[in-house]
């Protein structure tokens, strides 16, 4: 079973020149789900984790089943004026303009061990703002993770002081 095979290539969405990767022929097979998983949770070597951190919206899909596995909690890390609690929030920039990322300021205690997760690494930006968000409060990143790298955006450079983990490279 390989789970690139349940990776669909969609030509021109959401823009003409971008080649999106649609990740929910995965989500929609159990048994290539399951093999995904296994193959993050098997990445980590069987570090301890304290909190999986997952980024709004297609984090969130793995994130809490990485939570779930390594039995540690689960942090949203989502877009701005959606957390209804205290917040710190971090800035990454769009291809045109700028963004950000918010989490709750008790998501993550001093000294906690942390997995990161997103569906895909890109040009980076998503992936170092939620460093940020995590360091801000004391956190230790274990592994930032991914389904899948697009390695000609070279966004593992912004997070290159973190160990980086993807399980299908483009
Ligand atoms: C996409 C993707 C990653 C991010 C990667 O999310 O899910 O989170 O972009 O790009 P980057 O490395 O260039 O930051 P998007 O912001 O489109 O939102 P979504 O997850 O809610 O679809
Ligand atoms: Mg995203």
């Amino acid at each position: 079973m390989k789970i690139e095979n349940y990776i669909r290539d969609i030509q021109g969405f959401p823009k003409k020149e971008i080649l999106f990767k649609d990740i929910t022929p995965l989500l929609n097979d159990a048994i290539a789900r399951k093999e995904a998983l296994s193959i993050l949770v098997g990445s980590l070597n069987g570090q301890n984790i304290d909190k999986v951190v997952g980024a709004e919206s297609r984090g969130f899909f793995f994130g809490i089943l990485l939570a779930q596995e390594l039995n540690a909690g689960f942090v949203p890390v989502r877009k701005p004026k959606k957390l209804p609690y205290e917040i710190i929030s971090a800035s990454y920039e769009l291809e045109y303009g700028i963004d950000s990322l918010e989490m709750h300021t008790d998501a993550i205690k001093k000294g906690d061990r942390v997995l990161i997760h997103d569906d895909v690494l890109a040009t980076g930006g998503t992936a170092k703002a939620v460093c940020e968000l995590v360091e801000k409060l004391g956190g230790e990143i274990v592994q930032c993770n991914f389904l899948m790298e697009l390695s000609f955006l070279n966004g593992r450079e912004k997070i290159k002081e973190h160990p980086i983990f993807a399980a299908i490279t483009y």
